[in-house]
Protein backbone atom coordinates (compact mmCIF):
# COMPACT_ATOMS: atom_id res chain seq x y z
CA UNK A 1 0.00 0.00 0.00
CA UNK A 2 1.11 3.57 -1.85
CA UNK A 3 2.17 5.40 1.96
CA UNK A 4 1.37 9.32 0.76
CA UNK A 5 3.23 12.16 2.24
CA UNK A 6 1.49 14.79 1.06
CA UNK A 7 3.35 18.21 1.89
CA UNK A 8 2.74 21.94 0.62
CA UNK A 9 6.07 21.85 -1.19
CA UNK A 10 5.02 18.70 -3.19
CA UNK A 11 4.18 19.21 -6.82
CA UNK A 12 0.59 18.77 -8.02
CA UNK A 13 0.62 16.22 -10.60
CA UNK A 14 -1.55 17.50 -13.92
CA UNK A 15 -1.94 15.26 -16.87
CA UNK A 16 -3.92 14.45 -20.66
CA UNK A 17 -3.98 12.26 -22.99
CA UNK A 18 -0.97 14.23 -25.02
CA UNK A 19 -0.87 18.30 -25.33
CA UNK A 20 -4.44 19.13 -24.59
CA UNK A 21 -4.10 19.66 -20.74
CA UNK A 22 -1.30 22.24 -21.28
CA UNK A 23 -4.19 24.36 -21.66
CA UNK A 24 -5.85 23.35 -18.28
CA UNK A 25 -1.62 23.84 -16.72
CA UNK A 26 -1.69 27.47 -17.74
CA UNK A 27 -4.93 28.11 -15.71
CA UNK A 28 -3.51 26.58 -13.04
CA UNK A 29 -0.17 28.63 -12.82
CA UNK A 30 -2.06 32.01 -13.44
CA UNK A 31 -3.77 31.23 -10.04
CA UNK A 32 -1.17 29.36 -8.13
CA UNK A 33 2.27 31.15 -9.61
CA UNK A 34 3.43 29.31 -6.65
CA UNK A 35 3.14 26.16 -7.21
CA UNK A 36 5.33 23.31 -8.10
CA UNK A 37 3.49 21.23 -10.94
CA UNK A 38 4.93 17.82 -12.99
CA UNK A 39 2.68 17.83 -16.43
CA UNK A 40 2.67 14.54 -17.97
CA UNK A 41 1.15 14.16 -21.60
CA UNK A 42 0.35 10.58 -22.78
CA UNK A 43 1.18 11.41 -26.45
CA UNK A 44 2.64 8.39 -26.91
CA UNK A 45 -1.01 6.78 -26.60
CA UNK A 46 -3.22 9.89 -27.83
CA UNK A 47 -5.81 10.10 -28.33
CA UNK A 48 -7.95 8.30 -25.72
CA UNK A 49 -11.55 9.05 -26.88
CA UNK A 50 -11.60 7.06 -29.26
CA UNK A 51 -10.59 3.73 -27.12
CA UNK A 52 -12.48 1.67 -24.62
CA UNK A 53 -12.99 2.92 -21.33
CA UNK A 54 -11.13 -0.37 -20.23
CA UNK A 55 -8.27 0.71 -22.34
CA UNK A 56 -8.16 4.09 -21.20
CA UNK A 57 -8.56 3.28 -17.46
CA UNK A 58 -5.38 0.85 -17.89
CA UNK A 59 -3.77 4.46 -19.24
CA UNK A 60 -5.00 6.49 -16.44
CA UNK A 61 -3.93 4.08 -13.81
CA UNK A 62 -0.31 3.92 -15.31
CA UNK A 63 0.24 7.63 -15.58
CA UNK A 64 -0.98 8.00 -12.01
CA UNK A 65 1.15 6.09 -10.49
CA UNK A 66 3.76 7.51 -12.25
CA UNK A 67 3.17 10.56 -10.87
CA UNK A 68 3.00 9.07 -7.53
CA UNK A 69 6.19 7.78 -7.87
CA UNK A 70 7.16 11.58 -7.46
CA UNK A 71 5.43 12.25 -4.24
CA UNK A 72 2.40 14.33 -5.77
CA UNK A 73 0.11 16.05 -3.03
CA UNK A 74 -2.59 16.13 -5.29
CA UNK A 75 -3.98 15.07 -9.23
CA UNK A 76 -5.70 17.45 -11.68
CA UNK A 77 -6.89 14.90 -14.71
CA UNK A 78 -6.39 17.86 -17.64
CA UNK A 79 -8.57 15.46 -19.39
CA UNK A 80 -12.57 15.42 -19.99
CA UNK A 81 -12.21 12.03 -21.21
CA UNK A 82 -9.80 10.36 -18.66
CA UNK A 83 -12.43 11.96 -15.98
CA UNK A 84 -15.36 10.54 -17.47
CA UNK A 85 -14.13 6.85 -17.21
CA UNK A 86 -11.34 6.97 -14.15
CA UNK A 87 -11.81 9.66 -11.51
CA UNK A 88 -14.74 8.01 -9.38
CA UNK A 89 -12.81 4.29 -9.14
CA UNK A 90 -9.41 6.32 -8.52
CA UNK A 91 -11.27 7.95 -5.94
CA UNK A 92 -12.45 4.63 -3.96
CA UNK A 93 -9.10 3.52 -5.07
CA UNK A 94 -6.86 6.05 -3.59
CA UNK A 95 -9.20 7.95 -0.80
CA UNK A 96 -5.63 10.03 0.99
CA UNK A 97 -5.33 11.85 -2.57
CA UNK A 98 -7.21 14.37 -4.34
CA UNK A 99 -8.25 14.13 -7.58
CA UNK A 100 -9.85 16.89 -9.61
CA UNK A 101 -11.21 16.33 -12.37
CA UNK A 102 -12.78 18.09 -15.53
CA UNK A 103 -16.24 18.04 -17.23
CA UNK A 104 -17.18 19.73 -20.30
CA UNK A 105 -18.29 23.44 -18.72
CA UNK A 106 -22.32 23.18 -20.20
CA UNK A 107 -23.33 25.15 -16.65
CA UNK A 108 -21.37 28.23 -17.70
CA UNK A 109 -23.06 27.97 -21.14
CA UNK A 110 -26.88 28.40 -19.38
CA UNK A 111 -28.06 31.86 -19.45
CA UNK A 112 -30.66 33.09 -16.66
CA UNK A 113 -32.57 35.22 -19.46
CA UNK A 114 -33.56 32.92 -21.90
CA UNK A 115 -32.91 29.06 -22.89
CA UNK A 116 -29.81 29.27 -24.81
CA UNK A 117 -28.79 26.69 -27.29
CA UNK A 118 -25.35 25.20 -26.73
CA UNK A 119 -23.22 23.29 -28.76
CA UNK A 120 -21.17 20.65 -27.14
CA UNK A 121 -17.74 19.57 -28.77
CA UNK A 122 -16.31 16.30 -27.28
CA UNK A 123 -15.26 13.19 -27.70
CA UNK A 124 -16.70 10.10 -28.24
CA UNK A 125 -16.46 8.46 -24.85
CA UNK A 126 -17.13 12.03 -22.99
CA UNK A 127 -20.67 12.32 -25.22
CA UNK A 128 -21.46 8.78 -24.21
CA UNK A 129 -20.37 8.26 -20.89
CA UNK A 130 -22.72 8.62 -18.19
CA UNK A 131 -21.62 11.23 -16.24
CA UNK A 132 -21.67 13.67 -19.18
CA UNK A 133 -25.38 12.43 -19.79
CA UNK A 134 -26.04 12.70 -16.24
CA UNK A 135 -24.89 16.46 -15.53
CA UNK A 136 -27.01 17.15 -19.25
CA UNK A 137 -29.65 15.67 -18.13
CA UNK A 138 -30.06 17.81 -14.79
CA UNK A 139 -29.24 21.18 -16.94
CA UNK A 140 -31.73 19.83 -19.35
CA UNK A 141 -35.06 22.53 -18.57
CA UNK A 142 -32.38 25.68 -18.79
CA UNK A 143 -30.88 24.98 -21.95
CA UNK A 144 -31.14 23.18 -25.21
CA UNK A 145 -27.80 20.89 -25.65
CA UNK A 146 -26.77 19.71 -29.42
CA UNK A 147 -23.67 17.67 -29.38
CA UNK A 148 -21.06 17.33 -31.78
CA UNK A 149 -18.57 14.36 -31.17
CA UNK A 150 -15.45 15.04 -33.02
CA UNK A 151 -13.24 12.13 -33.66
CA UNK A 152 -9.68 12.76 -35.07
CA UNK A 153 -10.19 16.30 -33.75
CA UNK A 154 -7.74 15.78 -30.55
CA UNK A 155 -4.97 13.64 -32.73
CA UNK A 156 -5.16 16.50 -35.68
CA UNK A 157 -3.89 18.81 -32.51
CA UNK A 158 -1.48 16.80 -31.59
CA UNK A 159 0.61 17.88 -34.64
CA UNK A 160 0.41 21.14 -32.97
CA UNK A 161 0.01 22.26 -36.88
CA UNK A 162 -2.64 25.05 -36.42
CA UNK A 163 -2.77 26.24 -39.87
CA UNK A 164 -3.36 23.35 -42.06
CA UNK A 165 -6.24 23.56 -44.66
CA UNK A 166 -7.15 19.32 -43.75
CA UNK A 167 -7.71 21.25 -40.24
CA UNK A 168 -9.79 23.64 -41.25
CA UNK A 169 -11.71 21.24 -43.04
CA UNK A 170 -12.26 19.16 -40.56
CA UNK A 171 -13.57 21.37 -38.55
CA UNK A 172 -16.43 22.60 -41.11
CA UNK A 173 -17.57 19.19 -41.47
CA UNK A 174 -18.24 18.63 -37.22
CA UNK A 175 -19.52 23.16 -37.40
CA UNK A 176 -21.04 24.03 -40.54
CA UNK A 177 -24.07 22.34 -39.88
CA UNK A 178 -24.30 24.18 -36.12
CA UNK A 179 -23.53 27.90 -38.22
CA UNK A 180 -26.46 30.42 -37.13
CA UNK A 181 -27.95 27.72 -35.00
CA UNK A 182 -26.91 27.71 -31.33
CA UNK A 183 -25.77 30.61 -28.83
CA UNK A 184 -22.66 29.74 -27.72
CA UNK A 185 -20.20 26.35 -28.16
CA UNK A 186 -18.70 24.31 -24.91
CA UNK A 187 -15.35 23.12 -25.79
CA UNK A 188 -15.68 19.81 -24.22
CA UNK A 189 -12.02 18.29 -24.97
CA UNK A 190 -8.93 20.02 -23.41
CA UNK A 191 -6.68 20.05 -26.99
CA UNK A 192 -9.90 22.68 -28.22
CA UNK A 193 -8.72 25.82 -26.88
CA UNK A 194 -5.89 25.72 -28.91
CA UNK A 195 -8.02 25.90 -32.28
CA UNK A 196 -10.39 28.50 -30.83
CA UNK A 197 -9.56 31.04 -33.54
CA UNK A 198 -10.10 28.42 -36.54
CA UNK A 199 -13.35 27.35 -34.56
CA UNK A 200 -14.56 31.42 -34.46
CA UNK A 201 -13.66 31.52 -38.20
CA UNK A 202 -17.03 28.81 -38.83
CA UNK A 203 -18.94 29.58 -36.28
CA UNK A 204 -18.39 33.36 -35.82
CA UNK A 205 -18.43 35.96 -32.70
CA UNK A 206 -20.24 33.66 -30.33
CA UNK A 207 -18.32 32.59 -26.90
CA UNK A 208 -16.66 29.50 -26.97
CA UNK A 209 -16.52 28.18 -23.07
CA UNK A 210 -14.30 25.84 -21.71
CA UNK A 211 -13.55 24.37 -17.52
CA UNK A 212 -9.66 25.40 -17.43
CA UNK A 213 -10.03 27.73 -15.31
CA UNK A 214 -12.97 27.03 -13.51
CA UNK A 215 -11.02 24.00 -12.68
CA UNK A 216 -8.23 25.69 -11.53
CA UNK A 217 -9.93 27.70 -9.05
CA UNK A 218 -11.44 23.86 -7.89
CA UNK A 219 -7.97 22.66 -8.01
CA UNK A 220 -7.00 26.07 -5.14
CA UNK A 221 -10.26 25.29 -3.08
CA UNK A 222 -9.20 21.34 -2.49
CA UNK A 223 -5.79 22.65 -1.74
CA UNK A 224 -6.99 25.25 0.85
CA UNK A 225 -9.44 22.80 2.75
CA UNK A 226 -6.61 20.52 2.86
CA UNK A 227 -3.87 22.72 3.94
CA UNK A 228 -1.77 21.77 1.10
CA UNK A 229 -1.49 25.20 -0.77
CA UNK A 230 2.30 25.65 -1.17
CA UNK A 231 3.43 28.75 1.09
CA UNK A 232 6.17 29.85 -0.70
CA UNK A 233 7.06 33.40 -2.55
CA UNK A 234 9.39 32.27 -5.40
CA UNK A 235 7.68 31.18 -8.43
CA UNK A 236 7.13 27.22 -8.62
CA UNK A 237 8.83 24.83 -11.10
CA UNK A 238 7.48 23.10 -14.12
CA UNK A 239 8.54 20.58 -15.38
CA UNK A 240 7.18 18.64 -18.43
CA UNK A 241 7.11 14.97 -18.79
CA UNK A 242 5.76 12.81 -21.47
CA UNK A 243 5.29 9.14 -22.58
CA UNK A 244 7.34 10.50 -26.06
CA UNK A 245 9.87 11.02 -24.10
CA UNK A 246 11.71 13.00 -26.96
CA UNK A 247 13.21 16.46 -26.62
CA UNK A 248 11.21 17.57 -29.61
CA UNK A 249 8.03 16.52 -27.82
CA UNK A 250 8.71 18.28 -24.17
CA UNK A 251 9.47 21.25 -26.73
CA UNK A 252 5.81 21.24 -28.26
CA UNK A 253 4.47 21.29 -24.88
CA UNK A 254 6.61 24.07 -23.54
CA UNK A 255 5.92 26.07 -26.74
CA UNK A 256 2.21 25.76 -26.42
CA UNK A 257 2.25 26.74 -22.54
CA UNK A 258 4.28 29.94 -23.92
CA UNK A 259 1.47 30.57 -26.19
CA UNK A 260 -1.85 29.36 -25.08
CA UNK A 261 -3.13 32.87 -23.44
CA UNK A 262 -5.80 32.79 -20.15
N1 LIG B 1 -7.88 16.22 -23.99
C1 LIG B 1 -8.79 15.17 -23.82
C2 LIG B 1 -10.13 15.55 -23.29
O1 LIG B 1 -10.25 16.54 -22.61
C3 LIG B 1 -8.66 13.89 -24.56
C4 LIG B 1 -8.60 13.92 -26.01
C5 LIG B 1 -8.29 12.54 -26.52
O2 LIG B 1 -7.23 12.03 -26.16
O3 LIG B 1 -9.12 11.98 -27.24
O4 LIG B 1 -11.09 14.87 -23.50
Amino acid sequence: MKDFNLRKENSIGIFDSGVGGVSVLKEVTAILPNENCIYYGDSLNAPYGEKTPEEIFELVHNVVKHLFAQNVKAILIACNTATSVAVATLREMYPEISFIGMEPAIKKAVSTDKINKVLVMATPVTLKLDKYQNLQHKLENQAEFLSVECPGLAKRIESVDFEGEDLKQMLREFLEPYKGQVDNVVLGCTHYPFVKKQISEILGDIPLIDGGKGTALQLQRVLREKNLLNDQTEAGRIVFESSKDTEEELAIYKKLYDMYEV
